[in-house]
């Protein structure tokens, strides 16, 4: 059994970042920018956030956190994305999910410039992963498992793939990637069926419902690969959607929880960041 180390992975990948913005740094005239937004002090979120900012801080970028308090309306929101769509310092527009139940987060996306769209959310880069036009930004999370996958040369193709979770963050768009790979891929939801034929028949699961340990021994097939995307606290500690100790003695491949796909999304929001400046520098991608 391996395990697929994210952590490490996700050095490796900050420390090209950084390399090569040291590289670019005096002919590019200014470091790569990501804007930070944060309605609301959802503490998972002001966690999430901190960890983007450290990691900003490390490859050399310049960053802003705009924390705005839980009452901001929509339209105050929205003048400020409008505000740093037109900021020529900034490659990165993030804005923080969850939103607060009062804003439209639709809306929001929506209004973020899709040329500044590093999480991928945009319906124009989620457009653009459908048809794999590579000027777009691919959703951190899904992007962050692709290289996970690659690192450990799994080839998807021909695989019998299980996704559990069907959110717009992780479950549609990795089934996307996946299928863009020539992957056989079931998505699966708290409705589905006789969930737990599909999972023994999966030679790959990748799991993200929020549910702690929801995948157990007695469900997978001996030599399954792994990905779990949860991130849960039980009884104080941090945990996945699967059953680690007991899956792994059956597994081929699996991500830990933390130190797997969570350390791979903040290093793709950067890759994705560090892909906008580049883009923009040389003229690519204009607004
Ligand atoms: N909330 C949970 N995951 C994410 C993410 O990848 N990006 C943003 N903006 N919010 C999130």
């Amino acid at each position: 059994m391996i395990v697929m180390n994210g952590k490490q992975l996700s050095e490796k990948v900050l420390d090209e970042v950084l390399l090569d913005q040291q590289k670019v740094l005096s002919t590019y005239g200014r470091p790569a920018g990501l804007a930070v937004i944060m309605v609301g002090d959802n503490p998972a979120s002001k966690v999430y956030v901190a960890n983007k900012i450290k990691a900003c801080n490390f490859v050399g970028f310049y960053s802003i956190t705009h924390q705005l308090v839980e009452s901001t309306n929509e339209t105050e929101l929205l003048s400020l994305i409008n505000k740093l769509n037109n900021d020529d310092t900034i490659d990165g527009i993030l804005v923080q999910l969850p939103l607060p139940k009062h804003i439209n987060e639709l809306k929001v996306i929506n209004a973020i410039s899709p040329s500044k769209d590093v999480d991928g959310f945009h319906p124009i880069n989620i457009g653009k992963m459908l048809i794999d036009d590579k000027t777009g930004f691919l959703p951190c999370t899904p992007y962050g498992i692709l290289q996970i996958l690659d690192e450990y040369k799994i080839d998807v193709k021909g695989k019998d793939v299980v996704i559990v979770g069907r959110s717009n963050i992780v479950g549609k768009p990795i089934s996307i990637m996946l299928i863009q790979r020539s992957a056989t891929v079931q998505v699966c939801n708290s409705n589905t069926k006789n969930i737990n034929e599909k999972l023994q028949i999966a030679d790959i699961i990748i799991a993200a419902t929020g549910v702690p340990n929801l995948i157990k021994y007695e469900d997978v097939k001996e030599g399954v690969i792994i990905i779990d995307v949860g991130i849960n606290r039980l009884d104080g500690k941090l945990c996945g959607d699967v059953d680690y100790n007991n899956v792994s003695k059956k597994a081929s491949y699996i991500t830990p929880v933390p130190g797997g796909v969570g350390p791979m999304t903040i290093a793709s929001l950067i890759k994705n960041t560090y892909k906008s400046y580049q883009l923009k520098k040389e003229g690519i991608y204009e607004r």
